[in-house]
């Protein structure tokens, strides 16, 4: 995964295993309190300059790897008509129970299954670092070229290897009234995968009992090159690449991050 300053109270990796049941269902209420809010308002400038400002109001957009559904909530509360998908259940549950109307599925991002076309996919927070195989990779983005209408556009981001050159061995640990969490993450250079150790204990309301939930989460590294050939490979066009800070990411939050922007093609079946 990435270096992260965690939101607000934790620095964190984040990251996750490339199986059919998602790492992030065990803590995904640890992720929706700790880390949901913390990317958005640090990544609005990027989003505003790459992708809003290109959008009509009412445009169909989907939310690639959703999460708990924060970034979604913004894409409906500017006009967007919006799908959200995400491989976790938890966090999917958590999504639908906070925005009710929006069409939330459950999917693999290799495997989009996709019944409309849209003029935008977004897909945010190093969400992609979470597909551990290039060619894992490049069937989201042929499944991403197949769901964008002629000449729609592809957003997304993520980390790059400075991004994980922080040294967070350490646990950092986070204490509310209800709950502790803890987390810390190591980074191989060879295979390039990152891998995040979560721990979550919830305050049950029983006689002071506290549950505990654990789970384990990878990311894998890509180079620009690898990620923008990828790209070049599955047919868009006027592919960039964008350091987060000539997008506008001034906080952390940009440190390692990069910013993709790619066309679908034109001449579509
Ligand atoms: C760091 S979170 C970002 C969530 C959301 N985009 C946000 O900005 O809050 C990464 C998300 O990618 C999802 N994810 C990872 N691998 C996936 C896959 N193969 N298919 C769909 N979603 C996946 C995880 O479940 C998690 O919700």
């Amino acid at each position: 995964m990435r270096r992260v300053q965690a939101p607000p109270r934790v620095t964190l990796l984040l990251g996750m295993a490339n199986t059919s049941i998602s790492s992030y269902d065990e803590i995904a209420g640890m992720y929706h309190e700790l880390w949901a809010d913390w990317y958005l308002p640090a990544a609005m400038p990027a989003l505003e300059r790459l992708l809003f400002s290109r959008l009509p109001h009412g445009a169909c957009v989907l939310d690639l790897c959703c999460g708990s559904g924060h970034v979604t909530k913004e894409l409906v509360a500017r006009g967007y008509q919006v799908t959200a998908v995400d491989n976790s259940a938890e966090l999917i549950a958590i999504a639908q129970r906070n925005l009710p109307g929006v069409d939330f599925r459950v999917q693999d991002a290799r495997d989009l299954q996709l019944e409309k076309r849209y003029d935008a996919v977004l897909s945010t927070f190093d969400s992609l670092n979470h597909i551990l195989e290039l060619d894992g990779l490049r069937r989201v983005f042929a499944g991403v070229q197949r769901s964008l209408k002629p000449g729609g556009l592809f957003l997304f981001d993520m980390n790059l290897e400075e991004a994980y050159s922080a040294d967070l061995r350490q646990w950092a640990v986070d204490i509310s009234d209800t709950s502790v969490g803890l987390v810390r993450g190591v980074f191989d250079p060879i295979s390039k995968m990152a891998r995040t150790e979560l721990i979550w204990f919830v305050r049950t309301g029983q006689d002071n009992l506290w549950r505990q939930h654990r789970s384990v989460v990878k990311q894998q590294c890509y180079s620009q090159s690898e990620i923008l050939l990828a790209l070049t490979e599955a047919g868009f066009r006027g592919v960039e690449a964008v350091q987060s800070r000539d997008a506008g990411v001034v906080s952390e939050l940009g440190f390692g991050r990069v910013f993709f922007l790619a066309g679908a093609s034109v001449q579509r079946e």
